[in-house]
Order: structure tokens, then C-alpha cells, then sequence
């Protein structure tokens, strides 16, 4: 685990393996790059402060200069250098800062006091994000260095209280999007839902969260005919997780849920192989809620938030169920399922029923939905769909100010007629096109009044070739997202 600290002594001053200093566009010199004299060196380099030029300068004995290297980052423009620029720039670096094994940066001193708690928080996002990796299955590490320990500097002039806390926030943020990534990497075939349910139990006890886990016979007595259904066809059983955190008394709580997919073979509905190479993703919903949960236990906003997260997995056997079947949700809703590939929103429908129960102030769901959201937004913006704009506008501002980039979808009133079933109450596909809001409307089905948004995160769960935040597998997207939603309405 990477620790971070907040200090605001001159960069020069700063015991750590590497100091990390921007330049712009044109070699503007950014904060401390004067302090660290790399100016001249990084000119000599022929660099000029383009995106993605880095060099690193030897100092160690120099000058009175307690680091042992400075690296200078090229950052682009000055006048579009904002929070998301600073934490791609240094999560792209931060897979070299690794082998220093301790790193200080100046980087935050590029904003304005105003926004000084921001840009000390997302440094830290940054670097630790950049610096993951997941090697648990590698028989030899080459790259043996981790990144220990990180100190994020700002101006004596800012208040060290609230920067200490932005700092704090980026390790607490870093670890509990790590530990998303990490579950969500995790071959199928080592984390089926039982074991899904034993990493949040153990969670919940360390961060001091209430958990229960229901086995397969308390879903089924307790008609959860969703999760049932999708894991009937699989040897491992399904559970339904629920975590409980309290920070504000009685007061109505904030609800999540995520899609817990273990494997999504499709089912009878059998996906072709490249559709399953990346399928142990579908339980990135259930990962980013349990690690949204982990970090809200850690950060104690004074606010209630529940979360039910329903775990199956999606397997074809002699035991699966099969496309044409109809299978009672909790609550009592039915549903005709012509598809089992479409299995996601069978299992959230039993959480979304679960969790209306328990009065919430507002639902949020996410889940690996819909290839359809891919086709609309791509690999790196999630849709949010709802029955509430003011929810969904409050979502999309939290994933900007982290970098995590939502857009609205249209729960277009016209197209909930394209789950009219005509043996059930509804059925699980709509028709070819906007497969994105069909699946929305679904959900929409078990969620009543409650103001509820949904996030589809097909797109950005899981990325291909790697970004500037990570390696090519689990983002942990939108864990940052959540917990920031929850921090802003505490
Ligand atoms: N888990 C998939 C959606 C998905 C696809 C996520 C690719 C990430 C990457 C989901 O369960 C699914 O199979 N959806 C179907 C729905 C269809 C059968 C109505 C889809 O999108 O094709
Ligand atoms: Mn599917
Ligand atoms: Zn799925």
C-alpha cells in the first residue's frame, strides 16, 4: 500500500527517492523546477514541456539537495493544465517513479489556494493510480520496487489541516480503487460469488461495517428469484451481500448496488469465446460499490449509506435456466427472460426491490450492462440513466471533478414499451436498438418512486490497453465517482 503525506517545505528540502516537477509547453518552468535547478537541464535535453517528455536528473549530493533525482514532466499548455491534465500526467509517470520507491511532487503547487485541497487529492490519485500493478500470477516480478510512500507539497500559505485530509483522502481513494482493480482482475475461476462475499466480509470487518450475506436457501425462501435464476446454472451458488454503514443516526440512507456478474458466459445464450475473454469484468459493478463502501467506512462522512450487491454467475448447464422462462423478482414483479445474456438486470432487480424497501433517500446503481452503452459512449465515458436529472447532474458533476467521465442518457418514455412482455410482466430484451435505455427501463421497473440513477460502466470498467491512470485490465471505475457523490451530500 502506497502512504501519502502533505507537507509545504521547498522541494529541495523534501527526503524522497524522486521529486516530480512540471514544465509547460514552450519550458515554461512549473513550480519547484526552479527550486530543483533542473530548468537548464531539461532544455539542454532539447525537451520543450510537450506531453509525456520526462527526464530524470541525478541530484543525490548536490547542493545541499536531499533527494536523490528530480524528474521533470512535460504538462502541455499552461492554460489547459487542470486537475485531470495533472493526474494523467503523473499517473503516467508514476510506473518509472516506482523503482525510487519513495516520491515528493510540486505539482499541486500549480493551482490556486482555492482549489489547493483538489489538486493535493488528485496528485495523489495520480501517482498511486499509476503506480498499480497486478502481478499476483506472475511467477517472476522484474520490476520488483513498489511505490511506499508519496508526499504531495504545497505553499506554507495553505491551510495544513484541510491539505492533510485532501492527502489522506488520495490514500484512502488509491487503496480502495486498487482493491476494486485487484477483485476485479482476479480470474473467474478464483473468485466465484461465495468468495466474492468472503472478501466483503472480511472488508466489512475491518473498516467497522454491518454485513450479511445471504447463501442460495435464504434467496430462494426469501423469493430473490433474479440472482436464482442467472445462478442456476452454475456449480458455484449465488449470494446477495449487504453492507451497512452508519454516519448520521436515523437519518435516511444513500443505496448502492452493483452488478455481480462472477463469469458472464452469456448462459443458454451463449456468447461466441471473444465475447468471454474479458467476462470476469462482470462483477465490476459489485467491485466498485464494495470498494466505494471501504473507503466511506475509512473517511466517516456524516451520512447513512446501505448497499445490497447481488452475486451470480452466468454459466449454460443441464440446470440453467433457459430463454423463455419467467421468473419471480423480489417483491413479486415477474419477468419473461428471451435472453440470458441480458442477465444483469435480473439480478439487480432483486437488489433495486431489496433496497426500496428500506426507504432510501436516493438508489445508485452500477453494473456492466449493456454493449449497447459501449456503441453509444465508448470505452471511456459510463451512461447514467434515472428518473431523476437533478441526480443524475450531480453524478455526472462528481465524475468530472475526478476525471471520471458520465453522461446522461434519455430514459425516453416511448421506449418502455419495448419491454412489454405478453406471458410476464415485463420481458429482459427490447428490440435491436437502445439496448442502454431498454435495460434502464428495466431496472426502472423495481425502483418505484425513489430517485435512482444508473451507471453503466461497460465501457470504462475494464480497459483493453491500459491509461494514463493504470494498466491494461480493471479501472476501478467509478469508485472515485461514488465516494466523492457521498462525500458532497454528507
Ligand atoms: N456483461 C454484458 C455486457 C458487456 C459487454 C459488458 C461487453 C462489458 C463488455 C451483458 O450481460 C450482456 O451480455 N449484455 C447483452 C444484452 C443483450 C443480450 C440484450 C449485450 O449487451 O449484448
Ligand atoms: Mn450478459
Ligand atoms: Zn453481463
Amino acid at each position: 500500500m502506497t502512504t501519502f503525506a502533505y507537507s509545504s517545505t521547498p522541494a529541495h528540502e523534501v527526503a524522497a527517492g524522486v521529486v516530480i516537477v512540471p514544465i509547460f509547453e514552450g519550458g515554461v518552468p512549473g513550480p519547484g523546477a526552479k527550486d530543483t535547478g533542473t530548468v537548464d537541464a531539461y532544455a539542454a535535453a532539447r525537451l520543450t514541456g510537450k506531453t509525456g517528455e520526462t527526464l530524470v536528473v541525478p541530484r543525490r549530493g548536490g547542493d545541499g539537495f536531499v533527494a536523490d533525482a528530480v524528474m521533470v514532466v512535460g504538462v502541455g499548455p499552461k492554460g489547459s493544465f487542470d486537475l485531470t491534465a495533472m493526474r494523467r500526467a503523473l499517473g503516467k509517470v508514476a510506473p518509472a517513479v516506482r523503482r525510487f520507491g519513495s516520491a515528493a511532487t510540486t505539482f499541486p503547487l500549480a493551482f490556486s489556494a482555492a482549489r489547493a485541497a483538489d489538486a493535493v487529492q488528485a496528485a495523489g490519485e495520480g501517482l498511486g493510480l499509476g503506480a498499480y500493478r497486478f502481478d499476483r500470477y506472475k511467477t517472476e516480478v522484474t520490476d520488483g520496487a513498489d511505490l511506499g510512500s508519496v508526499v504531495l507539497l504545497g505553499s506554507p500559505r495553505w491551510d495544513a489541516r484541510r491539505m492533510k485530509a485532501a492527502s489522506s483522502r488520495a490514500e484512502v481513494l488509491v487503496d480502495a480503487v486498487s482493491w476494486a482493480r485487484d477483485l476485479v482482475n482476479t480470474p473467474a475461476g478464483d473468485l466465484p460469488p461465495a468468495k466474492i462475499a468472503d472478501a466483503a466480509k472480511a472488508m466489512a470487518k475491518d473498516a467497522g461495517l454491518a454485513c450479511t450475506i445471504w447463501n442460495e436457501t435464504r434467496l430462494a425462501e426469501q423469493g430473490f428469484g433474479g440472482i436464482i435464476g442467472v445462478g442456476k446454472g452454475s456449480v458455484n451458488p449465488p449470494r446477495l451481500i449487504e453492507l451497512a454503514y452508519t454516519g448520521a443516526g436515523k437519518a435516511a440512507p444513500i443505496a448502492l448496488s452493483g452488478k455481480g456478474i462472477a463469469f458472464d458466459s452469456g448462459g443458454l445464450s451463449i456468447k461466441d469465446a471473444s465475447g468471454m475473454e474479458t467476462m470476469k469484468c462482470d462483477m465490476g459493478g459489485a467491485a466498485s460499490i464494495l470498494a466505494a463502501m471501504k473507503a466511506i467506512a475509512r473517511l466517516k462522512p456524516k451520512v447513512n449509506v446501505i448497499a445490497a450487491i447481488p452475486c451470480s454467475e452466468n454459466m449454460p448447464s443441464g440446470s440453467a435456466q433457459k430463454p423463455g422462462d419467467v421468473i419471480r423478482h423480489y417483491g413479486g414483479t415477474t419477468s419473461e427472460v428471451l435472453n440470458t445474456d441480458a442477465e444483469g438486470r435480473l439480478v439487480l432487480a432483486d437488489a433495486l426491490a431489496y433496497l426500496v424497501e428500506k426507504d432510501p433517500s436516493c438508489i445508485v446503481d452500477t453494473a456492466t450492462l449493456t454493449g449497447a452503452c459501449m456503441v453509444a459512449l465508448g470505452t471511456d465515458v459510463a451512461g447514467v440513466l434515472g428518473n431523476d436529472d437533478a441526480l443524475a447532474r450531480e453524478l455526472v458533476r462528481a465524475g468530472r471533478d475526478e476525471g471520471e467521465p458520465l453522461w446522461q442518457l434519455p430514459l425516453h418514455a416511448d421506449y418502455r414499451r419495448l419491454i412489454d412482455s405478453k406471458v410476464a410482466d415485463i420481458k429482459n430484451i427490447g428490440k435491436r436498438y437502445a439496448g442502454a435505455i431498454t435495460a434502464a427501463w428495466f431496472l426502472n421497473e423495481f425502483v418505484g418512486d425513489t430517485p435512482w440513477a444508473h451507471l453503466d460502466i461497460a465501457g470504462p470498467a475494464f480497459s483493453e490497453h491500459g491509461n494514463d491512470l493504470g494498466p491494461a485490465g480493471a479501472t476501478g471505475f467509478p469508485v472515485r465517482t461514488l465516494v466523492r457523490f457521498v462525500l458532497d451530500r454528507a
